[in-house]
């Protein structure tokens, strides 16, 4: 599909080597840089995905308005889509995820409506957002893109998966693959394209330690932004991944900082949750092979926390 002004922006985005993190013991560590994006996020390929898909089998008409509840870079990612093809959008947030966010979306137009959470993100959280965004569905006739469990929104990252196996063509041979999980549309996308090129790549899950429900863990409270909701996400199933790697939160953020300062790349948490799973597996598979993951977001998302505050 053709695609109008600055959405044509969405994709095609750079993978770098780590050169500084990662030693010659070690397999290659690769990262997508997904903050290339127009939103500096790689939820600007679901959002489109999640719209055009709608469009396209008459769930979602001209001028309609549109409802979710994110965290906030789904919320951005969707803010930026809607803008440019003239949905007003509606948006159920919370103050436990970064204002940078909160202010992108309304930069674009999108009304957002927060719900208080001081203690970060809860189990209760996310059920809460989802709730106020389907009563807004309700009360408006919006289309409610529904992301958890909208399955619209893997096709997005199919792309992302196929992006890779087109740079990183030969030697050495991507072996796996590390992705935090929030609604699992990245690592579900991205897995999927990769194993059909891909024979025995190792499927690598990514969860918050301190809320590590794939791990057989209790829910909790965390501050890795995007994943870790507390409860499985409906649309990944056990036979999706071959290992779930739990980083604990400062892990995360100690790695998010380190790799802006050593290897040039300037994320959030998630990303920084994302490297250290990659190079643990990196470093357990040895040289002679590449480990792939994916910068989500960029840094200027977090800069007023205390990320890098
Ligand atoms: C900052 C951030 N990291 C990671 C994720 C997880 O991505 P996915 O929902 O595709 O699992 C999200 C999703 O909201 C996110 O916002």
């Amino acid at each position: 599909m053709e695609r109008v002004g600055a959405l044509a922006a969405i994709g095609a985005t750079p993978v770098v080597q780590l050169g500084q993190l990662v030693g010659s013991e070690s397999a290659q560590v690769w990262v997508k840089l997904e903050a290339a994006n127009p939103t500096g996020s790689y939820k600007d390929r679901m959002a489109l995905a999640m719209i055009e898909a709608a469009e396209a089998d008459g769930r979602l008409s001209p001028g309609q308005p549109v409802v979710e509840y994110t965290g906030g870079s789904t919320g951005s990612s969707l803010a930026f889509v809607c803008a440019v093809k003239g949905y007003p959008l509606r948006i159920v947030s919370s103050d436990a995820f970064a204002v940078e966010k909160i202010r992108t979306m309304q930069a674009f137009g999108a009304q957002v409506e927060l719900i208080e959470s001081p203690e970060g993100i809860t189990p209760q959280l996310i059920p809460r957002m989802m709730a106020r965004a389907r009563e807004i569905a309700a009360e408006t006739g919006a289309f409610a893109t529904d992301q958890f469990n909208n399955t619209d929104m893997v096709d997005g990252y199919r792309r992302l998966g196929a992006e890779l196996i087109e740079q990183l063509p030969g030697e050495p041979a991507i072996a796996a693959f590390t992705g935090y999980v929030g609604t699992a549309g990245c690592f579900l996308g991205v897995t999927q394209a990769l194993a059909q090129k891909v024979p025995g790549l190792h499927r690598v899950a990514v969860e918050p330690a301190e809320s590590a429900v794939l791990s057989g863990g209790a829910p909790g409270v965390h501050h890795i932004e995007g994943g870790g909701i507390g409860s499985r996400p409906p649309q990944l199933h056990e036979t999706d991944y071959d290992e779930v790697i739990a980083v604990p939160e400062a892990e995360a953020f100690a790695m998010a900082r380190e790799a802006a300062r050593r290897e040039g790349v300037f994320s959030g948490p998630s990303t920084g949750a994302n490297l250290v799973a990659a190079i643990a597996v990196a470093r357990r598979l040895g040289p002679g092979r590449r480990v792939v993951t994916v910068q989500v977001d960029s840094g200027l998302k977090y800069l007023s926390g205390h990320l890098y505050g």
